[in-house]
């Protein structure tokens, strides 16, 4: 063992800040981090994904910041594993990687329609709205009178929350202008939302499912038919957590509340699937089959197609029903699973034993669930690992070299986290004089710019 660990962080979300803050609080051995994150920002989903009407859950990243503000820490932006740099190259240039990228693309319904115009990833709304710099050349079509979002978690929640915010709502947000613009400029007068399984089953948690019945501009609607429930829900409601049986009761008082004539409404509708997104050119409907639930023999419930259908007719969906993770040239992937093969954060090769020297951490080990904290738990367990491996001396033996090397020889343009600084000082002022915690640079060109500048 190296007196001194060099250890590469792929990623800078929550997974990879906590696994970096494990790694530089171990005194034996000493541990040096290197951050490597395609985008010229950090922070990952916190950035990216958290609502920016959710700002205190955004302010996590002032953990962040004194993480990467220990001797040890460095962070390089800008720079892509599997296209600027290589696994076999940081595997030669550290004693050990973990991989925390996260789960980068959505999961499919694999329905006819899924790809037509006006059906869109919950994934590419939320990238936008966020500033992601690759989803900024979108174009929603906001002008229908009727939204759909499929799915019952807390993302569905966001998206239809985000569609019918107000104009005072939006302002004090990091929204960016773009679509600050297209939500206060949009038709729609209806966001519906869809559960295949029952009001007990849904994914979401309570506090973000209270926050649609307080909305400035929009009623929830909820057919009070909508919560009877079949014998198994009744049985499952009665031995589920609080944050259900909490989720149930806020469901009961959206059914009994009278529509206050906002200018729109979201509707609450479970027990349906998608079959098919309806359209010529772009869509024009979605075409549903009524559930019925039937017991999976794990004391909860799964959805049965019956005869009934129907037609809702609409111009956009949005399929909310969870990210996926992306598989890493040179690193071992599990398709089903879309993680990293691994135990425990230890990355598995073929024969099922683990790669010496090689980790994951957060949703591309364990899949695309988990508040941020849940992270630090996952982060931190294989930290562990990688410590013990360290001092019982399973790691390769590294190289000589660089990244630095490897980078400036292929012109890459690295952005440290002082070029990070002033992108983020340059944000925090344009949004300071509006009472916004930042007004985000949202284009590649930008962002490089205002980090050359700092
Ligand atoms: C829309 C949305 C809203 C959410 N809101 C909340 C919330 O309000 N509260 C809450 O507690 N949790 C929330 N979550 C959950 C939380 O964001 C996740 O638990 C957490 O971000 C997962 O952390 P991660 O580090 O595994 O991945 P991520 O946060 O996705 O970070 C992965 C990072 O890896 C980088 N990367 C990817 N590929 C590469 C590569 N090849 N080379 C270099 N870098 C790469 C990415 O650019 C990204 O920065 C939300 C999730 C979503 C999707
Ligand atoms: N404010 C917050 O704290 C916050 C905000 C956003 C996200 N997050 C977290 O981030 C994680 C990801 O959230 P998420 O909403 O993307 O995922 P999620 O919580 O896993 O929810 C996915 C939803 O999609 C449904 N679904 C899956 N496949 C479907 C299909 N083929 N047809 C219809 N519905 C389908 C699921 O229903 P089934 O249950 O029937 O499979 C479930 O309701 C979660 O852990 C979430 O809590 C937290």
């Amino acid at each position: 063992m190296s007196a001194l660990l060099r250890v590469a962080v792929v990623g800078s979300g929550p997974a990879a800040f906590y696994a970096a803050g494990a790694l530089l609080a171990s005194e034996e051995p000493e541990v040096e981090v290197d951050m490597i994150e395609r985008l010229p920002t950090p922070w990952g989903l916190v950035r990216l994904g958290v609502a920016p009407d959710h700002p205190q859950l955004k302010s996590v990243s002032k953990a962040f910041e004194k993480i990467a503000a220990r001797p040890g820490f460095r962070f390089l932006g800008n720079v892509e594993v599997g296209r600027d740099v290589t696994q076999a190259e940081l595997a030669s240039l550290y004693d050990a990687v973990i991989y925390a990228v996260g789960s980068q693309t959505d999961r499919r319904l694999g329905i006819p329609g899924e790809d037509l115009p006006g059906s869109w990833a919950a994934t590419e709304l939320v990238a936008w709205y966020n500033g992601h710099p690759d989803y900024q050349h979108l174009e929603f079509d906001l002008s229908h009178e009727r939204a759909v979002v499929i799915g019952n978690g807390n993302v569905a929640l966001d998206v239809a929350r985000m569609l019918a915010l107000t104009a005072e709502e939006l302002a004090p947000t990091d929204t960016t202008d773009a679509a600050i613009e297209a939500i206060l400029a949009s038709g729609i007068r209806e966001i519906v939302v869809l559960g295949r399984r029952g009001p007990v089953q849904a994914a979401w948690t309570s506090t973000e499912l209270g926050e649609l019945g307080d909305l400035a501009g929009a009623d929830v609607v909820l057919d009070p038919a909508e919560l009877e429930l079949d014998p198994s829900s009744e049985a499952e409601l009665e031995a589920a957590s609080n944050v259900v049986q909490r989720n149930v009761e806020i469901l009961r008082d959206f059914a009994g509340r009278t529509q206050a004539g906002k200018p729109r409404s979201v509707r609450l509708r479970f027990r349906v699937s998608p079959v098919a997104i309806l359209g010529e050119a772009s869509v024009e409907g979605v075409e549903l089959v009524r559930n019925r639930l039937a017991p999976d023999g794990r004391g909860s419930v799964r959805a049965v197609p019956t005869d009934e259908r129907e037609v809702l007719s609409c111009g956009l969906v949005f399929r909310s029903v969870g990210y996926r993770g992306m598989g890493i040239p040179g690193v071992p992937f599990d398709e089903d699973a879309g993680t990293i093969t691994n135990a425990d954060g230890r990355v598995l090769g073929e024969n099922g034993m683990p790669i010496p020297g090689l980790y994951c951490a957060g949703w591309i080990k364990r899949g695309p669930t988990g508040v941020i904290g849940t992270n630090k738990k996952d982060a931190t367990e294989t930290v562990e690992l990688l410590l013990e491996d360290a001092r019982a001396a399973r790691l390769p033996v590294r190289a000589a070299g660089t990244i630095d090397a490897v980078l400036a020889e292929r012109g890459r343009e690295v952005v440290m986290y002082a070029g990070w600084e002033a992108i983020d000082a340059l944000e925090r002022s344009r949004g300071e004089p509006h009472g916004r915690p930042r007004v985000k640079l949202c284009t590649w060109d930008e962002l490089l710019a205002a980090a050359r500048a700092r």
